[in-house]
C-alpha cells in the first residue's frame, strides 16, 4: 500500500509538514481599490514573502505555492509580462535571502516556456538549494497538474525505451518523475480568494491533502489566517480510506 501518511501520525502540536497554497485573488484585491490588477500581484508577492518566513519559523518543512499556471497565458499580454517581471524581481531578491537564511527554493513547472532570464535565475536558486537543508519553498511557475503528469509519463517512457526503467511502474516510482520528486505530498492545501476549485494544481500530489478554502484575498492573507487554516487542519480526521477506532 502506498504510504501517503507519515504526517497523520505526527504530534498534533506540530504544524503540517507540507502546506500548498493557491495564491488567488490578487486581481480582485486591486480592483476593489480602483488599482490595476497588476498592483495586486505586487502586493501578493510581498504576502508570499511574509507567509514563507512565517512557515519557516513555525517549523513547516515545505511550502508549495501556485504562482502562474499553464492556463494563465490566456490573460492580457500586459498582465502576463508584469507578472513575469515581478517573478524575475522576486527570484533575484530571493537569492540573497536564501543565502542569508539557508532556505531552499525550487521552481516546479515547464521551464522551456520561460524567458532565458527567468531560466537562469531558476538555475541559480537550484544551485543554492543544493547547499542547504531545512525549509524549502517551491514556486509553481508555468505549472499545470496535467502537464506535470504528462511530462513525467514522457520521461518515464524515454527511460523505459532506453532500458533504464526495468521492473514494475509503481506510484512511488512514478512520483519520482514529477517536479515534486522526493518531496512528501502536501498535508494541507489552502485556497484564498473565494473560489472552491483546484484549477489544475498538484493533481497527483493532493490525493489525500486536506482542503481549506477562505474568502480572504491573497494580498490580505496574514499569519493569523494561516494559523486558522492549521487549526482547522488539526481538527480533521485523516483516514486515508481506512477506519479509525473500528
Ligand atoms: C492570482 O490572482 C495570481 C495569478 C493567477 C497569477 P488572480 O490574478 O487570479 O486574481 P483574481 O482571481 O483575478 O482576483
Ligand atoms: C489559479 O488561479 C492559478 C494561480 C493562482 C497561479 P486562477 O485565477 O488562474 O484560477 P481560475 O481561473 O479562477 O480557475
Ligand atoms: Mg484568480
Amino acid at each position: 500500500m502506498p504510504n501517503n501518511n507519515p504526517a497523520g501520525e505526527r504530534d498534533l502540536a506540530r504544524p503540517p509538514r507540507h502546506i500548498a497554497i493557491i495564491l488567488d485573488g490578487n486581481g480582485r484585491w486591486a480592483k476593489k481599490r480602483g488599482l490595476p490588477r497588476t498592483a495586486g500581484h505586487a502586493v501578493g508577492a510581498e504576502t508570499f514573502r511574509r507567509i514563507a518566513t512565517y512557515c519557516k519559523n513555525i517549523g513547516v518543512e515545505y511550502l508549495t505555492v501556485y504562482a502562474f499556471s499553464t492556463e494563465n497565458w490566456r490573460r492580457p499580454e500586459g498582465e502576463v509580462s508584469t507578472i513575469m517581471k515581478l517573478l524575475g524581481k522576486y527570484l533575484h531578491e530571493a537569492i540573497d535571502t536564501m543565502e542569508r537564511d539557508h532556505i531552499r527554493m525550487k521552481v516546479f513547472g515547464d521551464l522551456e516556456g520561460l524567458s532565458p532570464e527567468l531560466r537562469a535565475l531558476v538555475q541559480k536558486t537550484d544551485e543554492i538549494s543544493r547547499r542547504y537543508e531545512g525549509f524549502q519553498a517551491n514556486i509553481c511557475l508555468n505549472y499545470g497538474g496535467r502537464d506535470e503528469i504528462l511530462h513525467a509519463a514522457r520521461r518515464y517512457a524515454e527511460d523505459y525505451a532506453a532500458g533504464k526503467a526495468e521492473g514494475e511502474l509503481t506510484e512511488e516510482r512514478f512520483s519520482g518523475y514529477l517536479y515534486s520528486a522526493g518531496i512528501p505530498d502536501p498535508d494541507l492545501l489552502i485556497r484564498p480568494g473565494g473560489e472552491v476549485r483546484i484549477s489544475n494544481f498538484l493533481l497527483w500530489q493532493c490525493a489525500y491533502a486536506e482542503f481549506y478554502f477562505t474568502d480572504v484575498l491573497w494580498p490580505d492573507f496574514t499569519p493569523e489566517e494561516l494559523d486558522k487554516a492549521i487549526a482547522v487542519f488539526r481538527s480533521r480526521d485523516r483516514r486515508y480510506g481506512g477506519v479509525k477506532n473500528p
